[in-house]
Parts: structure tokens; C-alpha cells; sequence
């Protein structure tokens, strides 16, 4: 018989895959760094049973149609903005994510890039290399205090209370908005809940953390910086379209706050050239949020989990769309 077709839209780890190749026919794009063309990927999708894709691949109703076959697709990402969810339920296609596995490094890098934005790692590191330190002064990059101050995480599920947890260690007065209350991490960790309008304006760190949904696109708009503190600094590490880039320019140029940390873009990758890239007071990552070796092998290995079990006929581990579930019974 005919093994089932898997097709990754990206070079993996051999060792990895190798488990779903004594079950299957895989077949993997052969690089590591740039996407499988949307060409060549509708070509896969064809004779595919499952697929195994990236946050830069947009999976959606013209790709699903075109999946005769298909039966999963696992994302090797806790987002699943890239997906038609609905599509693909309507189709009988089970969608997983890789949540959990990614939440504590995702939080460490959400830290990190907060720190590095409030005490001006990037550019101080910078001015030693490039030989322009002349000599110790008072307000010789001085930048901003962490500790003590107050911490506003706007999306509060798992990767928002470990960033939170990591906030109580800093002493950081902690608050949340979220789509529901958190009663545990209000008494574990003293976050307090609030309306974004509260939020916003009281926070010294407002922290983006909410997925994409066409609710909270553009969330972070003209109106929604200019009720910041001038001395706020603005931290990404979601989705880029949540926040008005060109507003979030605007804002940092005019002094309506302080600074920007962003992991994530409007569009990536971001051009060299772009107006934010300009500024002093932003840093800037490549989407590297839960890029440690450790992570990034745990999220390959639950899509290669996910993948297996859905056609092995089990459910899978990490099932996006619930629906699916009730309509295999
Ligand atoms: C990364 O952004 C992810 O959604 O896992
Ligand atoms: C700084 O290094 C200090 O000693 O204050």
C-alpha cells in the first residue's frame, strides 16, 4: 500500500523527522533559511496527507482546496494567524499548534528584549565595539529602571504569566488585560486586572502579547500611544499587525514614549530601510521569541507527534480547532 504523503514546508532536524519516515513518505523543502515558494507548495499540497508548516506559509482556502488528500497541518508555531481555521474545519482538516512547550523561552526572550530596551543594551554594547567609549560619565547611556516599576501585559495566557512571574521576581507592580480574568496569577503573583484604557495609561512597560484576530489588529493605534506615558517603553513580542507601525513611528519620534522593543513585525522580514530601523530608541529582533536549540527541537518534535497521531486515527496532542474533534465522532 501506498504510505501517506508528508510534506515540511522547511529544512527540520533529520533526527527528528527520521521517526516519521518509517511510517511515511516525507519529504522536506531542502532549505533552512528561505520559504518554499507558494508554487511549489500548492504543487505538495496536492498529494500531501499532512503538512508540517511555518509561520511564513499562509495556509488558506485556495491551499486547503487544493489538498485533496489532507489531513492535518501542524504549525510549528503557538500562532496560528497564517491559517484558515474555518476553512479547514469546514474541510474536515485538523489544525495543531505547538503552545506549552515554548511559553518559558518565549517569556525569557519577552524579558530580555524588555531589559534590553529599558537599559540600552544593544546601543551600549555597540559603542564599546565600535571603539566610542571615551570614558565613565554620569547620563552615559542612562536609560530606564525595571525594578519596582509597574508592568501592563496586554494578553495574559501562558507566555503572559510567565512574563509576569518573571515581573514578581523584578518587584514590578503587575497589570493584565485579557479577554477573561486570570484568578490564579491575581493571587499567585498580585497581577491586577484592568481595562486596556487603564492599562495603558498607568503601565511604565506595556507588554503586547495578544494574538492576531481581526479584534485586535491594529490595536496598538494613534490614540492608543498617545494615552501612554511619554516615559513608556512599548514591547512586542506577539504578532507585528496588532500595533499601527507607522503611528508607533509617529509616537516615538514625537516623545509620546519613551522607547520600543519589538520581536515581531507588520511584515517580515522588516526592510532594512524601514522608518522604525532609524530610531535609537527601538530595538529590534528577527521574530526570535522561541528560538532556543532546546524549544525549537520540542516544537518540531510535538509537530511530528501531532502529525502521526491524526493519522494514526488518535487525537492529536495540541488541537487548535475543537471542532474537528466533534466531527471525527
Ligand atoms: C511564534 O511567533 C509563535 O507563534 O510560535
Ligand atoms: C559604577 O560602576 C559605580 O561604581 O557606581
Amino acid at each position: 500500500m501506498k504510505k501517506p504523503y508528508v510534506f515540511i514546508t522547511r529544512k527540520l532536524s533529520e533526527q527528528i523527522v527520521s521517526s516519521l519516515k518509517e511510517k511515511y513518505d516525507v519529504n522536506m523543502w531542502e532549505h533552512e533559511s528561505t520559504p518554499v515558494p507558494r508554487e511549489t507548495l500548492l504543487n505538495e499540497v496536492k498529494k500531501a496527507t499532512a503538512l508540517i508548516t511555518m509561520l511564513s506559509e499562509k495556509i488558506d482556502e485556495e491551499l486547503l482546496e487544493a489538498g485533496r488528500n489532507l489531513q492535518v497541518v501542524a504549525n510549528l508555531a503557538v500562532g496560528y494567524d497564517n491559517i484558515d481555521v474555518q476553512a479547514a474545519t469546514k474541510k474536515g482538516i485538523a489544525i495543531c499548534n505547538t503552545p506549552d512547550v515554548l511559553t518559558d523561552t518565549t517569556a525569557d526572550l519577552t524579558f530580555a528584549l524588555l531589559m534590553a530596551t529599558a537599559r540600552r543594551i544593544i546601543e551600549a554594547a555597540e559603542v564599546v565595539k565600535k571603539g566610542e567609549w571615551k570614558s565613565w560619565s554620569p547620563f552615559l547611556l542612562a536609560g530606564h529602571d525595571i525594578h519596582h516599576k509597574t508592568i501592563g501585559i496586554v494578553g495574559m495566557g501562558s507566555i503572559g504569566e510567565a512574563v509576569a512571574k518573571r515581573a514578581k521576581g523584578f518587584d514590578m507592580n503587575i497589570l493584565y488585560h485579557n479577554r477573561s480574568r486570570k484568578p490564579e496569577a491575581e493571587k499567585s503573583l498580585g497581577a491586577k486586572y484592568c481595562s486596556f484604557e487603564d492599562l495603558i495609561q498607568q503601565a511604565d512597560f506595556i507588554v503586547c502579547l495578544t494574538p492576531l484576530t481581526p479584534d485586535t489588529k491594529k490595536l496598538f493605534n494613534r490614540e492608543a500611544f498617545n494615552k501612554m506615558k511619554k516615559s513608556a517603553i512599548f514591547i512586542n513580542a506577539s504578532r507585528g499587525p496588532v500595533v499601527d507601525e507607522k503611528a508607533l513611528y509617529e509616537a516615538l519620534v514625537e516623545g509620546e514614549i519613551a522607547a520600543a522593543g519589538l520581536d515581531v513585525f507588520e511584515t517580515e522580514p522588516i526592510g532594512a530601510d524601514h522608518p522604525l530601523l532609524s530610531l535609537q530608541n527601538v530595538v529590534a529582533l528577527p521574530h526570535i521569541g522561541s528560538a532556543t536549540r532546546e524549544t525549537r527541537e520540542a516544537m518540531m518534535q510535538l509537530c511530528v507527534e501531532n502529525v502521526d497521531r491524526v493519522l494514526s486515527g488518535k487525537s492529536p496532542k495540541t488541537l487548535v480547532n475543537k471542532a474537528w474533534e466533534k466531527q471525527k465522532v
